[in-house]
């Protein structure tokens, strides 16, 4: 038996480091069988550390070849090796350390550390892969200067990369090529990169605010050189705009992006070299949709950011990863609302964090933006740590008003450039900038859960006042029963007849400055707590938490009606947005309960027509009119439906009804809209193009929903079009609304033409791993046969059995339990090669309590992990957890 909790790292243990590394300088000898690492680490007996320490050195999959200090060669007895570190007593206060390790990058199948991706080396260090490369401090507090040499075959690796800036570059004699490449700004282990391989590149340049001259390049593979244009252009956006939004500047000479097929996640940070999945760079129209284009956007600019939040300043331990994450998700949402439309970024945010975030808030895996302790760190790059992290920047932002908030930015920039920090730091930059205080605020780092915001009304006519009854709770979390109230900053209007109202709270002076009273931010800080508005002369629908000023569960009572009038009329775009969200979960929930009740399923009318005018009013933007009429998917319905109560079946019955429902009775409108908003240019990932195709695509699906006829429509359109956003939106009409005879033979020309393109297949397996029919499960196995799926490639595994796993509800959960065992027998073979993939992948099990009649199966089948004596770290820990 393991013990209860293995290796758990604990917050409150943090121990400041005994040595610090002033210097790293390492060497690698890259070969097919072997590599061999030098390092040459310069260290120093911190000064506030008393006594003589002991230095223990992280190292994993390491074979040491030897030890020295100061160059004198160490005799075994003077070091002691475990299965991850090396211990050396009696290390003098100042010296050097050198060890020789033999790593093997071509069997690392963890994607950690150095590693081989096709005939490319190339290495992912974060969070704490840099000891599988050579033994090292492996912490973020500890900064270091690197210079790196690199010595590899110069025929096979014409390209050798490292941090900063190219020092030297020469041919050996035997054929092989040596460079030196020096980074002058002290960095953590984790933001180190190497690369070598056969790349080309295309190249750029930007001079920064300060008149520097920067080259920008980005390495891929030969075959896709025609791909990284979107890549640089949104690089280049994104470096004018830190500088004009966050005053940041870039600060060396040269900054490389290099494309990756296999890796663990989007991309990574690492100091002037950032290294990203090829999904997350590479772009053409006939492999990337519209989403895509906008994802690689947001990247790019999410990891140039980290140059700053992040690099520049970094975080003390990975308590402490919403500092740079949560943070930098701010930004780069910022960045591409600025770039784009503000409301439609907002509303497809919200969509992410309520579906995925508020459900790890509400399961077992449930833990703090700053968690307090973990037993694997790779299993905290989750959505609370960077979606809800961003949440709470953005109430900071909210609650100091973009100056302060920019002049807090600032501090915090200066006051600790070059430092390895906490989110208290962040916090503290942020007070002392703008004179808030924000004690109380801090709750949202350190307690789990979404808060529910109950909010109740009343009007008094003869008064002309207007009260908001607001009350405030959060549910338990693993190891929180008991909560505290958080700092809520409650966005909000009143809508009357003829639009907003103006507001004015009783005891408060109108303020003739603002030319906007019709919009508020009320401080919700205690459990329950009274607003009360004056001169409202008339009964107003509340407009509740604009824009997702907090993120919260709102639980107000609202009629149908009243959803109506938001929809239609309120100021606010997203509340606009959630309030069709709200009219569309009310009338599937009621449709659910006629369905379980044998009626006949009558669609509420109100619902239809406020779609159908929205289809209708040409003088909206089409993105908007798109986000309006999806409907809430079914994993949000499951996950509103709560603990206990989500009936996958029915919810997927209701979720059809209603959509059927929708293109019966708009059937003419959506064919006149289909036919107008055909886009007459050639492709371009612009925004009208994109809003056009987003809500040409969904009145295609509604139609062929309605009538088999128009599945025509979708074979034309998956025929004529010159984009994979149109053929893939075309292709998945035809497999989820017709029968395999619709689609089997446009699938399998679609493989055809384009099997030479990775990136496209694996949106083919997306696509089939997504088919609601009864065959899935037999299909998906098939599929993992397939010549071009591999176990070994994160994204072929993500698009296939990821997307099954979270994307095919009725097929997932299916009541004979195939769907699970599915997920489950992949899990176990990963749970070896990849431990993190493995991991990730578990999370749709995880939510085992909400499922009737469902859960004694799902938790069978986490017990039957569990009862493996192989499991990683990784897996452990997400079983035992849900099993808790
Ligand atoms: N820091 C990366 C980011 O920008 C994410 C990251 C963490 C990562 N660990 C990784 C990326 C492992 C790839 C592999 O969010
Ligand atoms: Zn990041």
């Amino acid at each position: 038996m393991r013990d209860a909790n293995p290796g758990a790292v604990y917050l409150k243990d943090y121990c400041a480091p005994a040595f610090l590394i002033n210097r790293t300088e390492l060497h690698f000898d890259l070969g097919e069988e072997e590599t061999i690492v030098t390092s040459r680490l310069y260290l120093l007996r911190s000064p506030e550390i008393a006594g003589e320490p002991v230095l223990s050195l992280q190292g994993q999959e390491l074979e040491l070849l030897e030890v020295s200090i100061d160059n004198e060669l160490l005799p075994a007895s003077a070091y002691r090796q475990t299965e991850d570190s090396l211990v050396v007593d009696g290390v003098p206060e100042q010296c050097v350390l050198t060890c020789k390790t033999r790593i093997r990058p071509q069997d690392n199948t963890s994607l950690e550390g150095l590693y081989k991706s096709h005939s490319m080396f190339c290495t992912q260090c974060e969070a704490e892969g840099f000891r599988k490369i050579t033994y090292y401090l492996d912490r973020p507090d500890i900064m270091s200067v690197f210079t790196v040499t690199i010595e590899a075959d110069a025929k096979r690796y014409p390209v050798l990369l490292s941090n900063g800036n190219l020092l030297e570059s020469k041919l050996l004699e035997s054929g092989r090529r040596q460079v030196l490449w020096h980074d002058p700004f002290p960095k953590p282990a984790y933001l180190f990169a190497l690369v070598a391989g056969d790349l080309e590149y295309i190249e750029d340049t930007f001079e920064t605010a300060s008149g520097n001259n920067v080259t920008l390049r980005i390495y891929v593979e030969p075959k896709d050189l025609g791909k990284c244009d979107h890549a640089m252009d949104s690089l280049k956006r994104s470096m004018r705009w830190d500088e004009e939004t966050f005053g940041r500047e870039y600060d060396l000479e040269l900054f490389n992006v290099v494309a990756v097929d296999d890796f663990n996640m989007g991309a990574m940070e690492n100091k002037s070299l950032n290294i990203f999945n090829t999904s997350c760079v590479l772009c053409h129209p006939d492999i990337t949709t519209d989403q895509g284009y906008q994802r690689v956007e947001a990247i790019v600019a999410h990891e140039y950011f980290h140059n700053w939040s992040g690099n520049r300043v970094t975080c003390r331990d990975w308590f402490q990863l919403s500092l740079k994450e949560g943070f930098t998700v701010f930004r780069d949402a910022e960045f591409s609302s600025d770039m784009g439309s503000r409301t439609v970024k907002r509303i497809e945010d919200v969509n992410l964090l309520r579906t995925a975030q508020f459900a790890e808030d509400a399961g077992p895996m449930a833990h703090p933006v700053r968690p307090e302790s973990y037993i694997e760190i790779n299993n905290f790059y989750t959505r609370t740590v960077y979606e809800k992290g961003a949440e709470v920047v953005r109430m900071i932002h909210t609650l100091l008003g973009p100056e302060a908030f920019r002049a807090g930015s600032d501090l915090y920039f200066e006051r600790h450039d070059g430092q390895a920090v906490t989110v208290e730091d962040f916090v503290c930059a942020m007070e002392d900038a703008s004179g808030a205080d924000l004690q109380q605020f801090r709750r949202w780092y350190s307690q789990a859960g979404t808060p529910h915001l109950g909010v109740r009304d009343s009007y008094d006519e003869a008064a002309q006042t207007y009260t908001l009854e607001v009350s405030q709770s959060c549910p338990p979390t693993p190891g929180q029963t008991e909560k505290e109230p958080f700092v809520i900053p409650l966005a909000m209007g009143l809508l009357g007849e003829a639009g907003n109202l103006p507001l004015r709270l009783q005891g408060e002076e109108a303020d003739p400055e603002t030319a906007d009273n019709t919009h508020m931010v009320l401080i919700v800080d205690q459990p329950a707590q009274q607003f009360v508005f004056e001169g409202v002369a008339e009964r107003p629908v509340p407009s509740l938490l604009r824009g997702f000023s907090a993120p919260v569960r709102l639980g107000y009572d609202y009629s149908r009606e009243a959803l109506c009038q938001l929809m239609s009329r309120d100021d606010d775009g997203f509340v606009r947005w959630d309030s069709a969200q709200a009219l569309a979960t009310q009338v599937i929930t009621q449709v659910q309960q006629q369905l379980a009740a044998r009626q006949t399923v009558v669609v509420d009318p109100l619902l239809l027509q406020a779609c159908a005018q929205l289809l209708a009013d040409e003088s909206l933007d089409p993105a908007m009119v798109a986000e309006m009429l999806t409907l809430p998917g079914e994993s949000y319905l499951a996950e509103l439906a709560g603990e206990g109560a989500a009936d996958v079946d029915a919810i997927h019955s209701a979720h059809l009804a209603v959509h059927r429902a929708m293109g019966e009775s708009m059937t003419p409108l959506l064919l006149a809209r289909y036919k107008d908003l055909a886009v007459g240019e050639n492709y371009a990932p612009r925004g009208e193009q994109i809003a056009a195709r987003a809500l040409r695509n969904l009145c295609l699906s509604y139609l062929a929903h309605a009538d088999s006829q128009h599945l025509t429509l979708a074979r034309a359109q998956l025929d004529a079009a010159d984009n994979i956003t149109d053929r893939l939106a075309a292709l998945r009409v035809l497999a989820f609304y017709g029968d395999e005879a619709d689609w089997s033979e446009p699938m399998a020309a679609f493989y055809h033409d384009w099997a030479d393109e990775t990136l496209v297949v694996n949106q083919w397996l997306a696509v089939q791993a997504a088919i609601p029919d009864a065959n899935a499960i037999q299909r998906v196995r098939e599929l993992m046969q397939h010549k071009d799926f591999d176990l070994r490639n994160p994204n072929k595994v993500r698009s296939l059995v990821g997307t099954f796993a979270g994307r095919n509800p009725v097929n997932f959960h299916r009541a004979d339990g195939q769907g699970y065992r599915l997920l489950v027998d992949i899990v176990a073979e990963l749970n070896a090669s990849n431990p993190q993939i493995a991991a990730g992948l578990l999370t749709p099990l995880t939510r085992w309590r909400y499922y009737v009649g469902r859960a004694d199966l799902m938790r069978s089948e986490l017990e039957r992990l569990a009862a493996r004596e192989d499991l990683s770290p990784d897996v452990y820990e997400v079983v035992t957890k849900s099993l808790q």
